[in-house]
């Protein structure tokens, strides 16, 4: 068994695919094209996001949507401060890190998400903006976020790169209204996932709209005019192709995953701490995570021997990262809820085509290994 098995994604649309690769390369519509504008077009529809603008990677996504803010590069941001969760991938943290900005880390909840609770004192006359995750495909409590943001006047960019397809009370993430900008990742481990490195910002302000299209193309306005300093950070042509046959049975992808992640909760309930989904959001379960409370490492070492794979999300709390613990002054025992996490989670194997038999595999090691 796989930790996560991409290939399935793949073979059940095998000759859609391939046709519109080889379609792409007959035209060799490799940078720009039909396939991109199709794609950006189709996702906006879907998430309710008046523009969308496909991009290398959601990590570039999150430079260019600061950038597209107005915090430029190469110029001094250091007394700007941007409040990321404790519990996430390093790019939310590296992002504003990487234009100089500062981070300011914010504990978890039980849901893994920004603790709101902790959030309003985290903020003072420097903060400019607010990060939010949606960790491991359910929303972060934005009604809050969105409200200290506003009185406030800060921005909020939804890192939304393991929540497309999961909403906030029937709100879509990517949707643009939970933030000035969302940031999504087409990576191929995610649940609407690519062939390589992709990813796709959304906004509902034209101003950062126009922003992102020249930024993403070495803030070029048009015929080499180069207005903004930008990146190469467009999306390929070739994933954007990939990515729109995916997306025809994306919403049947989840509700297959999302059956998945129910069969291991009831399976697994009472027997290690199921992941919580918060009554507020519809997750797409990106990850499936447990906790034990007990010799974690063992566990997984055990799980391994019977033929189980699993992941750990995320080993280092972003204020511990060694890039940034010592500029930022944090130490162990800053963020509890986050650091009980990184010593406590599994991610167990899910996608979008796992098999009940896999999952009994799973289930019957688990209850077998955590006694
Ligand atoms: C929460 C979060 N932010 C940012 C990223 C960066 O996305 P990418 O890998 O497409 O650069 C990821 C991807 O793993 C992520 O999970």
């Amino acid at each position: 068994m796989k930790y996560m098995n991409l290939y399935r994604g793949y073979e059940k649309r095998k000759e859609a695919i391939d046709k519109r690769i080889s379609s792409i390369i007959e035209r060799s519509q490799f940078v720009f094209g039909e396939e991109l504008d199709t794609l950006e077009k189709e996702l906006a529809n879907y998430t309710g996001a008046k523009y969308a603008v496909g991009v290398s990677s959601g990590h570039v996504g999150l430079v260019l949507a600061l950038l597209a803010l107005g915090f430029n590069a190469g110029e001094d941001h250091s007394n700007k401060e941007v409040i990321v969760p404790a519990m996430t991938f390093f790019s939310t943290a590296e992002a504003p890190s990487f234009l100089g900005m500062k981070v300011r880390v914010c504990d978890i909840d039980e849901y893994f998400n920004m603790d709101v609770k902790k959030l309003e004192s985290l903020i003072n006359k420097n903060t400019a903006a607010i990060i939010p995750v949606n960790l491991f495909g359910q929303c972060a409590n934005f009604d809050v976020i969105l409200d200290i943001a506003r009185k406030n006047n800060i921005f909020v960019i939804e890192d939304a790169c393991q929540s497309f397809g999961a909403s906030y009370k029937n709100i879509k993430s990517c949707s643009g209204k939970l933030g000035d900008i969302a940031v999504t990742s087409f990576f191929p481990a995610k649940p609407l996932g690519c062939f390589g490195d992709g990813g796709m910002v959304f906004t509902d302000n034209e101003e950062f709209y126009k922003n992102l299209k020249q930024l993403r193309h070495h803030g070029d306005e048009g015929g080499m005019n180069h207005v903004k300093l930008g990146t190469t950070g467009r999306l390929d042509n070739m994933q954007a192709g990939i990515l729109l046959e995916k997306f025809k049975g994306f919403e049947e992808d989840m509700t297959y995953r999302r059956n998945a992640a129910k069969y291991y909760n009831e399976q697994l309930k009472g027997i290690v701490k199921v992941p919580e989904i918060a009554e507020y959001t519809q997750s797409v379960h990106a990850q499936y995570v447990i906790q034990v409370e007990n010799n974690r490492d063992e566990v997984r070492a055990k799980l391994a021997e019977l033929g189980v794979p699993t992941a750990l999300y995320y080993p280092h709390p972003i204020h511990l990262a060694p890039i940034l613990v010592k500029k930022l002054g944090y130490k162990e025992g800053d963020m509890p809820v986050s650091e009980y996490a990184s010593k406590h989670n599994i991610a167990l194997p899910i996608d979008n085509d796992i098999l009940k038999e896999e999952q009994d595999i799973v289930i019957d090691a688990v209850k077998k290994v955590v006694k």
